[in-house]
């Protein structure tokens, strides 16, 4: 068995609860997971079940209140901002919206060569050169480089968001409904692209997403999340064939087309 990259134990999270004075809202309630180098594990549930606070506090964009998450085996969970600077190239996000996550006064070539030069990645000389080989790596031509956010359909921004986050060779990407808001007609390349650089790059995943199809199409293992507990995880054909939960029993009961691994994505 390899070591995982990523083990969550028993991670706790709460927020405060907007509905009631001095209340609070248990949004991790105790969740433990393994991401293994290379694999993709779908994390599935309805919404404000926990999967966006889950992925952002294995990031450490948020500290968890009790628990524990090693990363190669060291505990980043209550790291210092400054002792987490080392560790932030390895973990990149994928959000949702595109166009929120650029800056609107930054062309592309900017957006993607600045963490590059922040991370001292690239000598700057190489840097015009490596950023045009990112470009081509998500499938946007060299014209793209110059290109303001606002000049770009979502699709083409959320190939340059995959490659600003390709960039930091990173091991290790959360992509929090990566798809939703695109076209369908372009969220088939999306995925595709999605699967075809974290082969390439043996890149672990943490995929969320609403879509039970896309996840069936994507994802090695599946975890299932409701009021921020992990209900179930395992393989995705195990959870998606015989669930061991009602609750995910009910969740999958819509599903009816069977997906393939290596078939057309949904
Ligand atoms: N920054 C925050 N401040 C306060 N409460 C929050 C915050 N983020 C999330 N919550 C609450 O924590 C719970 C889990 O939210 P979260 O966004 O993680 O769910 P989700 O599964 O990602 O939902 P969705 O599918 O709608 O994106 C919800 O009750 C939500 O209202
Ligand atoms: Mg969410």
């Amino acid at each position: 068995m390899t070591e995982p990259l990523l083990r969550i134990e028993n991670l706790i999270l709460r927020f405060p609860d907007p509905q009631r004075e001095g209340g609070v809202l248990t949004a991790l309630d105790g969740v433990s997971l393994d991401v293994a180098p290379g694999e993709i594990l779908g994390l599935v549930g309805e919404s404000g079940s926990g999967k966006t606070t889950l992925g952002k506090t294995a990031l450490r964009l948020y500290e968890p209140e009790a628990g524990r998450i090693l990363l190669h085996g060291r505990d980043i969970a209550h790291l210092s901002e400054a002792s987490l600077r080392p560790h932030r190239r390895a973990m990149q996000m994928v959000f949702q919206d595109p166009l929120s996550s650029f800056n609107p006064r930054q062309s592309i070539a900017t957006a993607i060569a600045t963490p590059l030069l922040l991370h001292r990645l690239c000598p700057k000389a190489e840097v015009p050169a490596r950023v045009l080989a990112i470009l081509e790596e998500v499938g946007l031509p060299a014209a793209f480089a110059p290109r303001y956010p606002h000049q770009m359909s979502g699709g083409q921004l959320q190939r340059a968001a995959i490659g600003r986050a390709l960039a930091l060779s990173p091991e290790l990407i959360v992509a929090d409904e990566a798809v939703s808001k695109l076209d369908v007609s372009v969220r088939a390349q999306i995925l595709n692209l999605l699967r075809d650089v974290q082969r390439r790059a043996n890149l672990a995943m943490i995929f969320i997403t609403h879509d039970l199809h896309v996840a069936r199409f994507l994802c090695h293992r599946v975890a299932v999340m409701h009021f921020g507990k992990l209900l179930e995880i395992g393989p995705t054909e195990q959870v998606f064939g015989h669930p061991r939960h009602d609750y995910t029993k009910a969740l999958i009961g819509t599903l009816r087309r069977p997906a393939k691994e290596g078939g057309d994505p949904p």
